[in-house]
């Protein structure tokens, strides 16, 4: 008897859209151009944003949208080309790496890989932060 899986493997998630879907990822890029970040249902229900690299292809990372200092949905700015918190004004660059505070630290990192049916796999980033050369907070 094999269980029906409920997901990726180490702890991972099936990113969602806003309606609780799976995310198709063909349909996704047809959707969303080259340097859009779209929110998705991610890791611990976290939205999540998915990246649409500059040669139309789905990034290897998500970037998780809450805020680092009080916990505030972080929008992305697409005219400055970064995260602003409306909270209290934290700014992320592109990647989440905290640019201006009061926030402590850069947006938490997940794992986005496509998977062999057309979905998202989010998965814990524990290895060391690419943006800062440091071990993850998040972890
Ligand atoms: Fe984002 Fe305070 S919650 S700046």
């Amino acid at each position: 008897f094999v269980p029906p899986s409920s997901g990726p493997a180490g702890g991972g998630v099936t990113a969602k859209d806003a309606l609780g879907d799976n995310i198709k990822v063909s349909e996704f890029l047809e959707k969303h151009g080259p340097g859009e970040r779209v929110l998705a249902q991610g890791l611990k229900g976290d939205p999540t944003y998915l990246v649409v690299k500059e040669n139309g292809g789905l990034e290897s990372y998500g970037i998780n949208s809450i805020c680092t200092h009080l916990g505030c949905v972080v929008p992305w700015n697409s005219a400055e080309g970064k995260f602003i918190c409306p909270c209290h004004g934290s700014q992320y660059n592109a990647a989440g790496k905290v640019v201006r505070g009061p926030a402590p630290l850069s947006l938490a990192l997940a794992h986005a890989d496509k998977t062999e049916d057309d979905t998202v796999a989010l998965t814990p980033w524990t290895e060391t932060d690419f943006r800062t050369g440091e071990k993850p907070w998040w972890t």
